[in-house]
């Protein structure tokens, strides 16, 4: 059998922990040329390179360097870049995961050139197409030949959609896969010790979703309530660029360096992902936040009108709440004093989905 090239796409943050479970489980097999292409949506060493570092990927095959833009900008950068190294790899299957603008953009690549596309992260749908992801969702979807599913309600959405069963693959979470291997090592990180916490109970935050940051009423309401939580207990904001950068753009970012207070730079994935398990809570807008802290069974209050990972909020710790700061103070408070919820994890998230994956790409079992 002649050697089957697999062209892995990474671009943005959420990427990273995905694909590097997946390259590991295609590396290690015979017959498999594994290459990683990083669009370069996410440039910085704190969004990008330090989670090549401590997740262990190679360095990219291929690097395209498109960096920030409008949508249009980006996603046309993409696919420009991308073309030319899909005529020149001539891969057998290229595997795009998530939702992010180079997830689509490459799909589209992809399709027009009459190479499979495989989807990991399909079939979650919010069903508000104001957010750019659900965008780019839909379309990868309706482009791939393979959806490999993380929880049961992307199967039907994905059913409902008129996929075909033969395409729809449910195999779990590969973002888990990262969370499990890299547990132990980020359990002996000193961020905590360094950020003076040793056993003080914090709240986790991060939010930088456009409809939460970009204007001003907004996010003069995440800042009240990053305020009015540090009132009552610590709270540990590791900031998005983009949540920096319109902190200072409307000049919020004195009003938000209140006592108790954390405001970070981005973290590295075993930083974050230590704080993230002993926190009293997180407060996120974060997609893959709120799976992480349902594996995690720590309570996670999700600022959002909906959620695309319904089984955060049936079988796991997430809820949805308005961006209300009074509202989520209350709740963050009721949360720190119950005991946390001992109900199971989402099936298949075991550690085992990459196995799977890679299982079904080279037609084994
Ligand atoms: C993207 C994804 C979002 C994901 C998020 C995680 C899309 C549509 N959105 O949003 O789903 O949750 O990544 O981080 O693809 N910037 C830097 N350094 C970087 C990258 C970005 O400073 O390395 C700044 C730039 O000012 C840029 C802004 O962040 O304009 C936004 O970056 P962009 O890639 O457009 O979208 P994100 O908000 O990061």
């Amino acid at each position: 059998m002649s050697r089957q090239k697999i062209l892995s796409v990474v671009g943005a943050r959420p990427n990273f922990m995905k694909v590097a479970p997946l390259h590991r489980a295609l590396d290690e097999r015979e017959g498999v040329d594994s290459r990683i292409v990083h669009t370069g949506q996410h440039y910085d060493e704190e969004m990008s390179d330090v989670f090549f570092r401590q997740l262990g990927l190679p360095e990219p095959d291929v690097y395209l360097g498109v960096g920030s833009g409008t949508h249009a900008e980006q996603t046309a950068r993409v696919m420009t870049a991308f073309e030319e190294v899909v005529f020149d790899e001539e891969p057998d299957v290229i595997v795009v995961v998530g939702d992010v603008n180079s997830t689509v953009a490459c799909s589209l690549v992809a399709a027009k050139c009459h190479v499979p596309v495989a989807h990991v992260e399909a079939g979650l749908r919010s069903g508000d197409r104001d957010m750019p992801e659900e965008v780019n969702r839909v379309v990868t979807d309706q482009l791939s030949d393979y959806l490999f599913v993380t929880e049961p309600s992307g199967v039907d959405n994905l059913r409902a959609e008129g996929a075909h069963d033969e395409q729809v693959h449910f195999v779990g979470n590969v973002m888990i896969d990262s969370l499990v291997q890299f547990r132990k090592k980020a359990q002996q990180r000193p961020i905590i010790e360094d950020l003076g916490l040793g056993g003080a109970d914090y709240a986790l935050m991060t939010m930088h979703r456009p409809s939460n940051v970009d204007h001003k009423e907004p996010l003069t309401e995440v800042v009240q309530m990053t305020r009015q939580l540090a009132d009552r207990l610590e709270v540990v904001f590791p900031a998005h660029p983009r949540t920096q950068n319109r902190l200072d753009e409307f000049g919020l970012r004195e009003q938000i360096e209140a006592p108790g207070v954390h405001l970070l730079d981005p973290l590295g994935y075993l930083d974050f992902l230590r704080l993230m398990e002993e926190a009293a809570v997180v407060v996120t807008d974060s997609g893959g936040i709120q799976e992480e802290t349902t594996f995690l069974q720590v309570p996670c209050l999700t600022i959002r009108e909906n959620t695309e990972r319904p089984v955060t909020i049936t079988k796991g710790t997430n809820e949805l709440l308005s961006l209300d700061p009074e509202a989520v103070v209350k709740r963050a408070e009721d949360r720190l004093g119950q005991a946390r919820a001992a109900n199971g994890r989402p099936d298949k998230w075991d550690g085992h989905a990459a196995e799977r994956i890679a299982e079904v790409l080279l037609g084994e079992g």
